[in-house]
């Protein structure tokens, strides 16, 4: 019995393949939703799309400080493995779901698999990091995406034979969705862009948009780039970040801004925009995986092969940094290759899980 637990928008996503894997296979498992991320349009719309069974277990624990949030989580999934017999358990990412789910079942000695293990930034001030690090070195199963994550993780002292470098999921969950994306979602219309001519942007980081004058800074800079190329710009604003412009008494000016959308309209927008800039670590892998120019809104990334491949640049927050970066990822340039996998990764963990 898998129980498969998840509890955020990117969680939704990467978990899709798995769940979709179980039950193509009759495999048994149930799906335990912390509730971390409870919105329509950062939940249910992505069951909706997606067309994944709702949750057995819903914890509702909402918002709160990392400690509130994870204090809940742990004793909420603690409960639920209490009770129903287990044989491992299944999280993905770096979120405070997946830190605090995998720390109950590993304190109940129930094996725990760690789906996406073995990315690291090296910034111990962003939560996700210290989250990634506490999960890989209490998960049995480590599913690492690429090789250079398996390296990560041997430096660390992590038994090889628990590594399986299997590819990440999200290639998985855009080959299974972006045809259908493309056909069925309407969002160019909608908001009035036209293929090719806009720039799409992401950012919800806390050390971003948490800080008055960074989140100032950044849509500084992409005013200066709307002015600079004259192309609109279209910026799905996350919870957080609509929060903080609130309270900051920020009101962006010249930038298209619009409530989150689903994943079919997102991977249309991502797919047919000029270059996405983001803070996102799931929109760095769609844009090397779907051959859209990124520019980082961070100093630092955990997807170093985005890099590597030449489909994605940092920048930070400074306007002058990245104005250049677009200028540097617009320039004519190879195409290359998705480093993250064959998109069959759900079907290897399940395969490496039973
Ligand atoms: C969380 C993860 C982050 C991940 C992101 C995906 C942690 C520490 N952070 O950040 O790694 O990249 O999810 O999007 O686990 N809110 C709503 N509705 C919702 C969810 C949140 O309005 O459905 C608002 C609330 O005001 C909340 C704020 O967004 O306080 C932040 O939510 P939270 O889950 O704490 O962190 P995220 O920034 O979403
Ligand atoms: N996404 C979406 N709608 C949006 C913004 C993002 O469906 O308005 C999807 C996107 O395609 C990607 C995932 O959400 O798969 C990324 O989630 P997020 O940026 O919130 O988290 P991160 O990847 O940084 O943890």
């Amino acid at each position: 019995m898998i129980a498969i637990v998840l509890g955020t928008r990117p969680e939704i996503i990467k978990m899709s393949p798995i769940i979709r894997e179980c039950e193509k296979q009759d495999i048994p498992y149930y799906l335990v939703h912390t509730g971390q991320h409870y919105s329509y349009e950062m939940d249910r719309v992505f069951f909706k799309e997606l067309e994944l069974p709702g949750a057995h277990y819903n914890l509702d624990v909402g918002s709160g400080s990392q400690a509130e949030q994870t204090g809940k989580i742990l004793l909420g999934v603690e409960r639920v493995l209490e009770k129903e017999p287990t044989d491992i358990v299944l999280v993905q990412g770096d979120t405070n779901t997946v830190m605090a789910s995998a720390l109950a079942a590993v304190k109940l000695h129930i094996p725990v698999g760690h789906v996406e293990a073995g990315l690291r930034s090296f910034d111990r001030a962003m939560p996700e990091e210290i989250n990634r690090i506490v999960t890989d070195h209490i998960s049995d199963y480590l599913f690492a995406p690429t090789k250079a994550a398996r390296e990560y993780l041997l430096d660390e002292g992590i038994p090889d034979k628990t590594i399986h470098v299997t590819g990440n999921t999200i290639v998985d969950a855009v080959f299974q969705n972006l045809e259908i994306a493309q056909r069925k979602a309407d969002a160019l219309s909608r908001f009035g862009l036209n293929k090719g001519s806009y720039f799409l942007v992401t950012a919800h980081r806390a050390e971003n948009v948490d800080d008055k004058y960074r989140l100032i800074g950044i849509f500084q800079a992409l005013l200066a780039v709307r002015k600079e190329y004259d192309l609109p710009v279209i910026f799905p604003i996350h919870p957080r970040t609509q929060k903080m412009l609130l309270s900051f008494g920020i009101s962006p000016e010249g930038i298209q801004t619009v409530p989150p959308v689903g994943f079919f309209e997102f991977l249309q927008l991502e797919a047919n925009a000029r270059l996405v800039l983001t803070d996102s670590g799931g929109i760095q892998e769609e844009t090397c995986i779907l051959g859209v120019p990124c520019v980082t809104l961070r100093e630092n990334t955990e997807r170093p092969e985005t890099l590597e491949v030449g489909s994605n640049i940092l920048a930070g927050t400074d306007a002058d940094c990245i104005i250049k970066a677009v200028q540097a990822m617009l320039q004519p340039h190879a195409t290359w290759s998705n480093p993250f996998g064959d998109g069959k990764a759900g079907e290897k963990i399940i395969e490496i899980c039973t």
